[in-house]
């Protein structure tokens, strides 16, 4: 329990696990199950399929998908599907089984008051601007102008837009008399200090309400509604709950788009966002503005492994592409990029062309090395020697941010049919670039490899003996006594031994939830769910355990058969005491095999 010991008691924990049935929590989540003997069957919600091989378990309290591998239990199953953090997980079961998460120390607790009731001040001035923007005598310009600009009034009201009037001093009114601090007015960021006392930051603006991933409002833009007034954005500064570089505007709004796309369109701008999504297109989220950072590409991580870029057909456009797409490979994901015609934003060209034709350039998005030659071949004829030197240049350049060894190589081998040059002269450039390029070895896209796939002999009997121990750990014991972990030759299985060695050290009984809770690894958690929830069981536990350490021992003992008998050719030793070490440890494998 590494993970959780931090902040939840084990009790506590093991409690709120109790009372959350995975099955019920899984289809309170949209997922259909029907009841299959002892067990639940669905389409898995992680990848896409006809015929459903999601299984879950309610004896087990587990699930495990036998089409994509993705496994665990319920805690794993909340942050896979929703992207929640652990704790998240668990506030959100807590409150599920109405068993409330211990308090926490003093000063934790001080700061997270603090945020609630900035988050408090937030919810008010949301709420207020949303009701002046509603108010004909007060909004009725900028409604018009969010009319004008063809917000639908359902946008309006599910993304709280609202207006900030012009008055120095409306806010803070507003937000004193409803017993709201100065002080947490400046914290917030919807007021400035200064010589002059205290000035409302937004004013005669319509208001953009910004939440983070989990739906907070942590901030605020305001969009000027006259071609006079500067700047044209006015952002929330950084606070206690905004940080610009970790929030995604319209994330929460469009996360089950995502998950359901499996992917995620990256855009500029609020009305960028908010155009496609009340269209139809909702797995939108804006960077607001161009700086898109690292930070924001591990969220985006957490709900999708690919992204299609679709920055302003401008030259500041073009270069956040550039930018994002580096920032993005680096993190991992997949990425695409869709082109918009020159000098026209998302918000512009939906409007102009509708759902389809968008839907239609989302679909025509380009593999980031067809973007680059095609911006390459933009500028200057291609088989011009300079251009191409430089295109493979900036194309190396791209590759060189690339971690997956698959899309690395089929990258490569594309860009150099495409560029009509020889793939070692590629793979050249990339190495000098310093670009290791190895065996392809990591797993076909949105599923992971099984781990019983392309195993050697011995790493069958190892999942096996795993397998055996998942499913049976008081047979831990035996397994401890004629075997040691770290002899497991699978790196997940030594994991996985030395997880359930460690564990019946310290307990009597190992719980399945908590060994799946303590780990980190999604694979291992697949791993541990795979063979909690097949199907067979072998009838004798004991005997399958019981042979499984006979053959993997045989196996050490060539190991060290093999081992002493390179040692000896190595020394040119033929001495008689290492031939009578050769012959006496194959006596013993012969014994063992019998
Ligand atoms: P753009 O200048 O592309 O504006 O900035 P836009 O989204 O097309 O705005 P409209 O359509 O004219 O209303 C893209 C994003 O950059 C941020 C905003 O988040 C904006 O949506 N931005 C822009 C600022 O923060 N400040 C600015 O002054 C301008
Ligand atoms: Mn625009």
């Amino acid at each position: 329990m590494r993970q959780a010991s931090n902040y939840i008691p084990r009790e506590i924990l093991d409690n709120i696990c109790a009372q959350n049935d995975i099955a019920e929590v899984i289809s309170e989540c949209g997922v259909l199950l029907k009841p299959v003997g002892k067990t639940y069957k669905g389409l898995c919600p992680f990848h896409d399929e006809k015929t459903p091989s999601f299984n879950v378990s309610p004896e087990k309290q587990a699930f495990y998908c036998f089409g994509c591998n993705a496994g665990g239990n319920v805690i794993s199953f909340l942050r896979k599907y929703d992207g929640k953090s652990f704790m998240e997980a668990m506030e959100w079961l807590s409150e599920r089984a109405g068993i409330p998460l211990p308090a926490q120390d003093g000063r934790a607790r001080q700061i997270s008051q603090k945020r609630l009731e900035l988050q408090d001040l937030n919810r008010f001035a949301m709420e207020h601007f949303h009701r002046q923007l509603l108010d004909p005598k007060i909004g009725g310009y900028a409604l018009a102008y969010l009319k004008n600009r063809a917000i639908k009034d359902q946008t309006i009201r599910e993304f709280q837009l609202g207006y900030a009037t012009p008055g120095r001093q409306d806010i803070v009114k507003a937000a004193t008399q409803a017993g709201f601090s100065i002080q947490q007015l400046i914290d917030v960021g919807l007021i400035r200090s200064d010589e002059q006392g205290t000035t409302d930051r937004f004013r005669g603006r319509v208001i953009f309400p910004i939440r983070d991933e989990r739906g907070n409002p942590v901030g605020f833009g305001g969009r000027a509604v006259s071609e006079e007034q500067l700047p044209k954005y006015l952002n929330s500064p950084t606070t206690a709950l905004y940080d610009k570089s970790k929030t995604l505007y319209n994330l929460y709004e469009a996360r089950q788009a995502i998950q359901k796309e499996e992917k995620v369109i990256l855009v500029e701008g609020y009305f960028d966002a908010l155009m496609p999504y009340q269209a139809g297109a909702q797995n939108v989220v804006a960077s607001l503005g161009t700086s898109f950072s690292a930070s924001h590409a591990d969220l985006l991580k957490r709900f999708a492994d690919e992204t299609i870029l679709l920055y302003d057909g401008d030259p500041a456009g073009f270069q956040a592409t550039l930018r994002g797409l580096h920032i993005l490979l680096a993190a991992g994901l997949r990425v695409q990029v869709a082109s918009l015609p020159p000098d026209t934003d998302p918000d512009q060209f939906i409007r102009a062309q509708g759902l389809d034709t968008f839907n239609q350039l989302i679909d025509s998005a380009m593999n980031l090395i067809e973007f680059q030659i095609q911006r390459a071949t933009q500028q200057h004829a291609i088989h011009r020697i300079d251009v191409k030197t430089q295109a493979i240049k900036e194309i190396a350049l791209t590759l060189s941010n690339l971690k997956n060894q698959v899309e690395l190589s089929e990258y490569a081998k594309y860009a150099a049919q495409e560029l009509d040059i020889e793939r070692s002269v590629l793979l050249r450039e990339l190495q000098r670039l310093g670009v290791k390029m190895s065996r392809p070895v990591s797993p076909p896209r949105h599923t992971q490899a099984a781990p019983t796939a392309r195993m050697s002999p011995r790493e069958s009997i190892e999942w096996q003996l795993i397998e055996a121990l998942l499913q049976g750990p008081d047979l831990l014991s035996l397994a401890k006594a004629n075997f040691h972990y770290q002899d497991f030759t699978h790196p997940d299985f030594a994991t996985i031994g030395r997880m359930l060695w460690e564990a019946s050290d310290n307990e009597a009984i190992i719980d399945m939830q908590n060994l799946i809770n303590a780990c980190a690894n999604e694979k291992i958690t697949s791993i541990i769910s795979k063979a909690l929830l097949k199907k067979t069981i072998p009838p004798n536990l004991t005997t399958r355990v019981e042979g499984c350490l006979k053959k993997l021992k045989d196996f050490l003992l060539w190991d060290v058969e093999r081992m002493r008998r390179s040692e000896a050719l190595a020394q040119g030793n033929n001495s008689k005491s290492i031939l009578a070490e050769l012959v006496e440890l194959s006596n013993r494998r012969r014994q063992l095999a019998r």
